[in-house]
């Protein structure tokens, strides 16, 4: 949904002294440095070993995600934080290396819905062994494998004392992270679905709206208001002008709730408190789903955030005839016009 870039964590799995893995981590985000930048992805490498995790030391199931250890919160933060994972693993013994195993068995919701590549390397199989052996018990998380994979041998990788994977591996690690991109895309709603609330028609969702859905929240609120524009026979209304800068502001200062489904924002609201007033504003619904009854359910959402308030108020077009009477059916009030703006408040007051 969000514009921001995508994080994509690097796994290095080996903690061995002198292992290999560290110097195949620094020649894959090298190698992804340029595809990385253009595909509008952070590669943020985490060495396992850094991590500091003992072997699984926590009571609860980690499905509850009530963890005791310091260690534990901050592993947890990092992968929630992450919207895809790059796994550069050896293989040990035909399998993955304890030390991954032990990484995804600590953590539970954070991993889920989120698509994971794999580099491998290793001798005749080129650690391929290991990624199935992996794909297991990732699947289980609900991590969604890549089809593309970067599998190295390392005797074909090494000339002299350095490593150097041939061309194609190159090219296949950079085919493997556009991949890897589409579908964290494509599975942000997915999760976004996990935590929200259900939203009144099937598959959608409620949100909060943050500052990096402006553009979302420009191009509705410019459709939406030009039906306004036409009915009041008016362009001077805010919401037609103003730009994804001047949205972002107004959503930092504003609490509004989107109205999602997949990546389509559907509809919108916003409020803020004054003093013991809530305000309401910017109730907006996508031209082709009115008259299901979303703009009923984003109005009782809004107002849902009224706890301590004495009265409501919001705004509308004078002859803006469907929400004037969307609004008093509510039990809204229309409050005589203070000037002549085309524009008419109306309150509801609100009993303890
Ligand atoms: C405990 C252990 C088990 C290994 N088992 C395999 C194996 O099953 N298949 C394989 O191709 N290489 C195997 N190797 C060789 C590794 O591919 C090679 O040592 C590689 O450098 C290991 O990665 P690392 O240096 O990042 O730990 C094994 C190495 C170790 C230390």
């Amino acid at each position: 949904m969000s514009m921001k870039p995508l994080q994509v964590l690097v796994l290095i799995c080996s903690t061995r002294p002198n292992a290999l893995g560290p110097t195949v981590g620094t020649w894959l985000t090298k190698t992804l440095a340029p595809s990385a930048h253009a595909l509008g992805v952070d590669l943020v490498p985490v060495a396992l070993g850094d991590l500091n995790l003992p072997f699984l030391d926590e009571e609860e199931h980690p499905a509850r995600g009530v963890y005791q250890h310091e260690h534990t919160r901050r592993w947890s933060e990092t992968v929630a934080a992450a919207d895809g994972f790059i796994v550069v693993t050896p293989e040990y013994n035909y399998g993955m290396p304890a030390t991954l195993k032990n990484a995804l068995d600590y953590l539970s919701a954070e991993w889920a819905w989120k698509p994971l590549g794999f580099v491998s390397y290793g001798n005749t199989s080129a650690g391929t062994r290991a990624v199935q052996h992996a794909k297991q018990v990732t699947s289980t998380l609900r991590l969604i494998s890549l089809g593309s994979t970067v599998a190295l041998r390392i005797a074909d990788a090494q000339q002299h004392d350095s490593f150097q994977p041939a061309d194609h591996h190159a090219q296949a690690a950079m085919g493997m992270l556009e991949e890897l991109a589409r579908l964290a895309h494509a599975l942000a709603p997915v999760r976004e679905h996990d935590r929200a609330t259900p939203g009144p028609v099937p598959g959608s969702y409620a949100k909060r709206l943050h500052p990096d859905d402006a553009p979302h929240v420009t191009v509705l609120q410019r459709c939406c208001w030009v039906d306004e524009a036409i009915a009041n026979d008016t362009l001077r209304l805010p919401a037609l002008h103003e730009t994804p800068a001047q949205v972002q502001q107004w959503l930092t200062d504003w609490h509004a709730t989107g109205l999602w489904h997949t990546e389509r924002l559907l509809g919108m609201v916003r409020t803020i408190r004054r003093a013991s007033t809530l305000h309401i504003g910017r109730l907006a619904v996508a031209p082709d789903l009115r008259g299901q009854g979303l703009g009923r359910w984003l109005l009782h959402t809004a107002e849902a955030r009224s706890q301590g308030c004495d009265r409501i108020l919001l705004t509308t077009g004078t002859h803006s005839t469907h929400n004037l009477a969307l609004y008093q059916q509510q039990g809204y009030i229309p409050l005589p016009a203070a000037n002549d703006d085309g524009q008419v408040s109306l309150r509801k007051d609100l009993t303890s």
